[in-house]
């Protein structure tokens, strides 16, 4: 039987942090043997955010593809593409545009959410309102079954799933597009070093990329359970940042210990820390190595996406030439 499509992607806004990897990465890594994958840097979708500091795209761009090679994404497994470099995503987009209520786009939670997080920056612009369309299209260019995506995105799935009813509605067709479903993690949300949700803008993440003197400092640093003031209180793990931590990488026995220990003032904060880093850096530390070997290899990792961005647009061409056909545009081509 023929495997089912996915489809995901990362906006190259800079490197990859942890909330990333175990909220997203580390599930396409899973899917990679039993789904046909395609993943894909948004660099459109960089831009609706970051549109003055263009000089910030290609870097990121670096740094999304070496986190990728670090976490196992694999280009003989899935079609790894660019998202520019396949201007279908471009049409299809500017097509849905034409029959997209603004409402629908005003009502999308991250349109307020993400002005408000990112207020430094005036986010009152067309490309942005368009950002979840922009999404719409990536998916269904490619007739993605599935989007595995963190609980942030699951409304832009809901989004277009109404983008490819409304299309058949209008056009009187049917089948044109796949309606995508999400493919949501079962991590909870990963805080970052401060409590709230790990997130680059609040500059409380920890990277992929961090070495292992960055990972002790920020984990030292990071917010336990605020109420316990001394060593003899008992504290509470389910509120705790280095709890949930050691959820993501420390062995069973140590998760369990601390969860024990900790309520019965068993266990104090630093060195329930220094537990939680020194599993944190064994679970990192292979992944960063391979990181490392992609360091100076630019001309590789654009090798790679290439290969990737062409196979990605004989499918992406395919869907291109019924839409047309559907909205009027049936007259062949210039060449
Ligand atoms: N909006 C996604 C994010 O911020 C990135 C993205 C763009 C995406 N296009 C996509 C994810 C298509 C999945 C499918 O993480
Ligand atoms: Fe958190 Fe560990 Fe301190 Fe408990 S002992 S509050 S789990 S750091």
């Amino acid at each position: 039987m023929a495997k089912k499509r996915i489809l995901s992607g990362n906006r190259p806004t800079g490197k990859l942090h942890w909330g990333n990897y175990f909220g997203a990465l580390k599930q396409w890594v899973e899917l990679q043997d039993s789904y046909e994958c395609f993943f894909f840097i948004a660099d459109w979708h960089a831009l609706t955010t970051d549109y003055d500091h263009p000089e910030k795209i290609k870097p990121s761009v670096m740094e999304v593809l070496k986190d990728w090679m670090a976490v196992g994404i694999d280009p003989k497994k899935s079609v790894l593409f660019l998202q520019s470099w396949v201007k279908e995503h471009a049409e299809l987009h500017l097509l849905l545009s034409m029959m997209t209520p603004l409402g629908w786009l005003e009502r999308v939670p991250s349109f307020k959410d993400m002005q408000q997080e990112l207020r430094d920056r005036d986010l009152n612009m067309y490309g942005f309102l368009g950002y979840p369309l922009l999404q719409s299209a990536d998916i269904i260019l490619y007739q993605a079954d599935s989007v595995p995506v963190g609980e942030d995105q699951v409304a832009h799935i809901e989004l277009t799933r109404e983008i490819v009813r409304r299309f058949h509605h209008i056009t009187k067709t049917e089948k044109v597009f796949v309606e995508p479903k999400p493919l949501l993690t079962k991590t909870p949300r990963i805080p970052g070093t401060d409590g709230r949700k790990m997130s680059k803008s609040f500059g409380n993440a920890i990277y992929i990329a961090d070495d292992d003197a960055t990972v002790r400092q920020k984990m030292m640093a990071t917010i336990t359970d605020p109420a316990r003031k001394r060593r003899e209180d008992p504290g509470n793990p389910d509120v705790c940042n280095i709890f949930s931590y050691h959820k993501l990488t420390s062995p069973k026995k140590d998760v369990d210990m601390v969860d024990r220990e900790c309520r019965r003032a068993g266990i104090g904060c630093v060195e329930c820390k220094k537990l939680c880093i020194e599993n944190a850096l064994q679970f990192w530390q292979p992944l960063r190595e391979r990181r490392e070997t992609w360091d100076g290899k630019e001309q590789e990792l654009l090798g790679m996406m290439r290969e990737g961005s062409v196979k990605a647009q004989t499918v992406a061409a395919k869907t291109m030439e019924r839409v047309r056909e559907v909205m009027g545009l049936n007259y062949g081509t210039a060449r």
